[in-house]
């Protein structure tokens, strides 16, 4: 059963950045949005910077779809905050965004994270994978499951330590596993490494997995949890360009053919309803 979905409002509307600073590698800023709903864990913004977006190069044209990864405060007042990887000239210029600054918004949108109980009534538990720029999605999921009394296990992997993405900050003190591919700290190897020890020693019947990250990581979980039975929820990335449904930039193929579009289907799917994650790498 799909959970609930906020609706947004129609159009853009503009928000004042209230706050932006660099943390742990990434830039996190966080924007008033007085009109809004609030978003459920999984769920994304198309956003565009109100200053310099198409500037001399005529490049970024299209709004760029972020993760909301931490919500504050209520309708009315929302306080959104975002993690920004800087990989192209929109995520720069949402790097760049100091505070007093605006950001013209569109979202919430597409299909957030299903509770435990939803994919399997006989669930005990989550256990929540982040990677990178992924872990935006899995923080938020992680309050909301928290404050339902959810056990949750969560696991997270970083390049290094100096890219460890803002962990204090979105996830608190609250006990999490990390992982650093360099050895700087934690697990030395991938966030993959720790997943496979925790299903590993699990009663496979009562485990639900959910996980954000880069399409490898995210095909390595969803093979992972396949092996041994254990449903999983990816939340996924590819290129967006309307964020609404209507373009089909974003289609991914499903397992017995056909495509569907992460925008509006997702970017939270099933890992049984995707031939690959790796389809929709940008
Ligand atoms: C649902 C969803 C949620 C997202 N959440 C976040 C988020 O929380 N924070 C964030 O920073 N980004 C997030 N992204 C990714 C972001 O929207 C894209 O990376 C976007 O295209 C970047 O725009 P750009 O103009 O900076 O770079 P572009 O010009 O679009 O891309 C520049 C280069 O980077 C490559 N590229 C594009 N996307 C990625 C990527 N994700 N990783 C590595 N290389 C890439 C392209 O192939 C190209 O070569 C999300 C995407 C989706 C679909
Ligand atoms: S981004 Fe346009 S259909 Fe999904």
């Amino acid at each position: 059963m799909p959970a609930e979905r906020p609706l947004a409002p129609f159009g853009r509307r503009s928000c004042a950045v209230t706050a932006a600073g660099d943390d742990g590698g990434y830039r996190l800023f966080t924007l008033l949005d007085e009109e809004g709903p609030r978003p459920a864990p999984g769920q994304f913004y198309m956003l565009t910077a109100e200053g310099e977006w198409q500037g001399s190069s005529g490049r970024p044209f299209l709004p760029r779809a972020i993760s909301v990864a931490r919500v504050l405060g209520e309708r009315g007042g929302l306080r959104l905050g975002f993690l920004i990887d800087v990989v192209g000239p929109g995520t720069d210029r949402l790097n760049r965004l100091a505070k007093g600054d605006s950001c013209m918004i569109a979202g919430p949108f597409g299909t957030p994270f299903s509770m435990p109980k939803e994919i399997n009534p006989e669930a005990v538990g989550a256990v929540l994978a982040g990677g990178g720029i992924g872990i935006a999605p899995i923080a938020v999921l992680r309050r909301d499951l928290v404050s339902r009394g959810v056990a949750t296990r969560t696991l997270l992997g970083f390049r290094d330590r100096d890219h460890s993405g803002a962990v204090a900050t979105l996830f608190g003190c609250e006990e999490t596993r990390l992982a650093f591919e360099d050895g700087s700290g934690g697990h030395r190897g991938y966030v993959t490494d720790l997943l496979e020890l925790v299903l590993a020693g699990d009663d496979p019947g009562g485990a639900v997995v959910y996980s954000c990250g880069p399409p490898a990581m995210l095909e390595a979980v969803r093979r992972m949890c396949a092996g041994h039975d254990v449903p999983v929820e990816l939340a996924l990335e590819s290129p967006m360009a309307c964020g609404f449904g209507a373009c089909f930039g974003c289609a991914v193929p499903k397992p017995d053919g056909g495509y569907l579009r992460l925008c509006v289907d997702g970017p939270v799917l099933r890992g049984d309803r995707i031939a690959s994650a790796m389809a929709g790498e940008a």
